[in-house]
């Protein structure tokens, strides 16, 4: 393709090192889509005659179909995917198919094929979220009222109800969706037409690919667009956030499932078993989701790396790109697609949950809110005196719903019998109406409003 300027031939393992055919042929669709829409302005802006532009989108079609038939014939010497195309072409339709590379160069040609992958990237993790996210609210509603242990530093602080923890990762879901979407509107620009690095003398009609590519506008400035790799990081940063929020949710799993916990039952479509241990029941999927998220954070710091010395315009590091975008796509999708499954089909143990929730004394702040609002005790003097009606629980080896009258009032004679009903953690969680609070009618709230937000989507 440049031996024009050229004597001798590539060494061996420069030819290995430059090829790229291996991990870019993902992008073969996106590659076809882009000459079509070019080889057509070409031709409506009469660069490219009526019979050649036939030719080229009619071969263009072929070779779509005989890779799509599995038929992509590998050349190492072809370097990349664009080449490959454009070669096959050659083989279809002869010396026209020469005609499509004018006011084009690979570099804004990989720019917008690069593009239209991540923004396909970007729609599809929206559309795993969106089935997480309504699997999380079906679970959600489903236990609105089940009380479990509400952990801070991981020790029981206050009980709270199943459905609030659930909701907490719909709000995550939540900002990760629309980090994506705001990613999707700032890359909608199209590099098309921005040629090698600075534009290019033929009377292109950039808005006419951008348009038929689906992008909003053309790219403003030629060396940008050659070199412009953000929306990739955009992608790879709301992925990487997306998979942390995926991998702390794993994380619960992981431990609620374990035997001290016993708060869920994996369901069998959802563990392995071990080859030695006959009683293993184990929790792989989560595992797993848990263990990709490191690769997909990996993803963006290569990305990031990769880009930060590189000058104007083009370089060939940018070659380099792609495999932590392939690498992150598909790990995203298969995270999400295993928690949508795995949450849809966990088995919640409500009794577990209730019993440990009320076993860590998780209802002292309720009896120093009842000494503040019924007997009139400032709350530090009143969480000092719950403070110590959980020590003489401890020494007495009850919780503190399980403490007497007589044994409450000998902490502090202010305490009466009205206390009795606020020490039980339903009465806990069922106090707790502010707004954003775990009360099972704020829960139940909070799903009509998710509802509503997602039929104005
Ligand atoms: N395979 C290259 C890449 O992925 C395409 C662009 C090559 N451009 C060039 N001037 N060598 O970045």
């Amino acid at each position: 393709m440049w031996g024009g300027r050229f004597a001798g031939g590539p060494a061996a393992v420069m030819r290995e090192i430059n090829a790229s055919i291996e991990v870019d042929k993902r992008l073969w669709r996106e590659d076809i889509r882009a000459s079509r829409a070019h080889a057509a302005m070409l031709a409506s802006q009469g660069i490219l005659a009526a019979e050649d532009a036939k030719a080229i989108d009619d071969g263009l079609q072929q070779v779509a179909a005989e890779i799509e038939a599995g038929k992509l014939q590998e050349d190492p010497a072809l370097e990349d995917i664009h080449m490959h195309v454009e070669h096959r072409l050659g083989e279809l339709i002869g010396d026209a198919a020469g005609r499509l590379h004018t006011a084009r160069s690979r570099n804004d040609q990989v720019a917008t094929d690069f593009k239209l992958f991540v923004r396909n990237a970007v729609d599809e993790a929206v559309t795993g979220i969106d089935a997480l996210e309504s699997v999380l609210l079906q679970r959600a509603e489903e236990h609105s009222g089940t009380v479990m242990p509400g952990f801070t530093h991981l020790q029981s602080g206050q009980p709270v109800t199943l459905g609030h923890h659930l909701l907490a990762y719909r709000e995550m879901l939540v900002r990760d969706r629309s980090r994506f979407a705001d990613a999707r509107v700032r890359m909608n620009e199209s590099p098309l037409g921005s040629a090698a690095l600075a534009g290019t003398g033929f009377d292109l009609d950039r808005g006419n690919t951008a348009a038929a590519l689906g992008f909003d506008r053309p790219t403003a400035n030629s060396l940008d667009a050659v070199s412009d790799r953000d929306f990739a990081v955009d992608y790879l940063h709301a992925a990487a956030l997306c998979s942390v929020h995926l991998s702390r949710l794993a994380e619960e799993i992981i431990l609620w499932a374990s035997q001290p916990f016993g708060f869920v039952k994996l369901p069998d479509a959802w563990s392995t078993g071990s080859s030695i241990m006959p009683n293993k029941r184990n929790p792989d999927a989560a595992e797993l989701v848990r263990g990709h998220s490191a690769r997909i954070i990996g993803d963006l710091v290569a990305l990031l790396v990769l880009l930060k010395g590189l000058p104007l315009a083009y370089a060939k590091d940018l070659q380099d790109d792609k495999p932590p975008i392939f690498d992150a796509h598909d790990l995203l999708g298969l995270s999400l697609a295993a928690m949508a499954g795995m949450m849809a089909d966990l088995i919640f143990v409500p009794e577990r949950m209730r019993a440990v929730a009320a076993a860590g004394h998780a209802t002292a702040t309720d009896l120093a809110d009842w000494l503040v609002s019924q007997a009139g005790v400032p709350f530090r003097e009143a969480h000092h005196i719950s403070g110590r009606a959980v020590a003489a629980a401890e020494a007495a080896g009850k919780s503190l719903d399980q403490l007497t009258l007589g044994e409450l009032k000998s902490v502090d004679a202010r305490i009466d019998e009205s206390v009795l009903p606020y020490l039980s953690v339903e009465a806990s969680v069922a106090s707790r109406r502010s707004a954003g609070g775990t009360a099972p009618e704020r829960v139940r709230g909070a799903i009509e409003e998710a509802r509503r937000q997602i039929a104005a989507r």
